[in-house]
């Protein structure tokens, strides 16, 4: 069974990988419906990143509706006014050392928000089995592995930020919706996501940034964490044929099969940079410098991801190197993008713009 839609609904649509990932779907998937993106443009909610779509598909085949995803009657607006048959939910509060300082925010959008969103699916979606409700979620509910192994999707959940938490408890209500209620529901958990449009807090962008600025490149702890990493596109279309041919109620893991000690990571963003940009790979190994270590640092992601390439014949596409680069470049290219998400200049514009009804 392959399934179709007609109007997905996407939350946290104007953040990276939603971002990307509505850009896959109107620009390179097999989908010729229409997306309507709800995003409460929180700091990490960029409309600018969508800007050329919108222009191309606005009040066609793309509608932008601001709103919090734990507002009730908003959120049941946006399905009445657009019945979708499915719904992405990406919306998220996403940065761990964020969530650290301060874990409210993530309690309340990605528990109480996604049990918004869940509540608003079961009351419009009623038993309908032609719908789909896809939660985007992250190897992180795992916890932390050690120097051998991988999370599969029976890996027992064991999160040690507010963050991970907060998406665990995410997924078990959404699994919670699909058992209870019949909820039609796929779930997905990814690995550390690069790419175009990342906000700058996270490793990749911000020390491409710092590089370009010659400011110092923290490592935190002795640098040997290791994450896996994969190209925010690679993961998009992962997302896409789950949304298409996966089992309901079931959860892919999505990975990159490509595990980096952050030090030797950041080593070869350093050669790539100085490469792209003509800076000399020395003065830029210089600003490396040791900080003191996240608390509760996970030392170590790995996705077992056989299961979605078994079941849904899903590939990674773009090779490590060639991502990095491309992604090097991105970002010396769009060094306005990169300036204006950092400064305030950015949220004039979009209270201009974009008005909280
Ligand atoms: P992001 O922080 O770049 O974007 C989050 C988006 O959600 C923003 O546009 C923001 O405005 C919006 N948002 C936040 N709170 C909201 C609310 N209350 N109501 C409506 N919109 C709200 O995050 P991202 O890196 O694009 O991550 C997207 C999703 O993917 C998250 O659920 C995250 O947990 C998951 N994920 C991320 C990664 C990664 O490496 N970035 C890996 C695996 C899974
Ligand atoms: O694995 C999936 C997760 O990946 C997602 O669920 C999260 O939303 C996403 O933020 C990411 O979490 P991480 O904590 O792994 O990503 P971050 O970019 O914050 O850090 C990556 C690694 O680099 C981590 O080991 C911490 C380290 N680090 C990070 C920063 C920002 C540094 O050493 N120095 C830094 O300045």
């Amino acid at each position: 069974m392959i399934r179709a839609f007609k109007t997905i609904l996407v939350t946290g649509g104007a953040g990276f990988i939603g971002s990307n990932f509505i850009r896959f779907l109107l620009e390179k998937a097999d989908f010729a419906g229409r997306i309507v993106n709800l995003d409460a443009l929180t700091y990490a909610g960029n409309p600018e990143s969508l800007a050329d779509l919108a222009e191309k598909y606005g009040g066609t085949r793309y509608f932008f509706e601001r709103a919090d995803i734990c507002d009730r009657e908003a959120v049941a607006r946006v399905f009445e006014g657009y019945a979708p048959d499915a719904l992405v939910h990406l919306a998220a509060e996403s940065h761990v050392d964020r969530s650290i300082l301060g874990p409210e925010a993530f309690i309340k959008t990605n528990v109480m928000g996604t049990f918004t969103l869940l509540e608003a699916a079961r009351n419009a979606w009623k038993f309908r089995e032609d719908v789909l409700f896809h939660h985007v979620s992250t190897c992180e509910v795992f916890g932390a592995l050690g120097d051998s192994g991988s999370f599969t999707e029976e890996s027992p959940y064991d999160p040690r930020s507010p963050y991970s938490a907060s998406k665990a408890g995410s997924d078990h209500l959404v699994r919670a919706y699909h058992n209870t209620y019949g909820l039609v529901a796929t779930l997905s958990n990814c690995s550390n996501n690069y790419g175009p449009y990342q906000f700058p807090e996270k490793l990749i962008p911000f020390m491409i940034l710092n590089m370009v600025e010659g400011r110092s490149l923290p490592v935190y702890g002795d640098g040997k964490n290791v994450r896996d990493w994969i190209h925010v596109e690679d993961h998009a279309a992962a997302v896409w044929e789950i949304m298409k041919r996966g089992e309901a109620g079931r959860s892919y893991n999505i990975g990159g099969e490509n595990e980096w000690e952050n030090i030797r990571l950041l080593g070869r963003l350093v050669e790539i940079v100085a490469e792209e940009s003509g800076q000399e790979v020395g003065g830029l190994r210089k600003l490396i410098t040791y900080v003191k270590d996240r608390p509760g640092h996970d030392r170590r992601y790995a996705i077992d991801c056989s299961r979605i390439k078994r079941e849904l014949g899903w590939e990674r596409a773009l090779s490590f190197d060639e991502g990095l680069r491309k992604t090097v470049r991105w970002y010396l290219d769009n060094a306005l993008w990169c300036e204006r998400v950092r400064s305030g200049e950015y949220r004039t514009w979009l209270d201009r713009n974009y008005a909280s009804r």
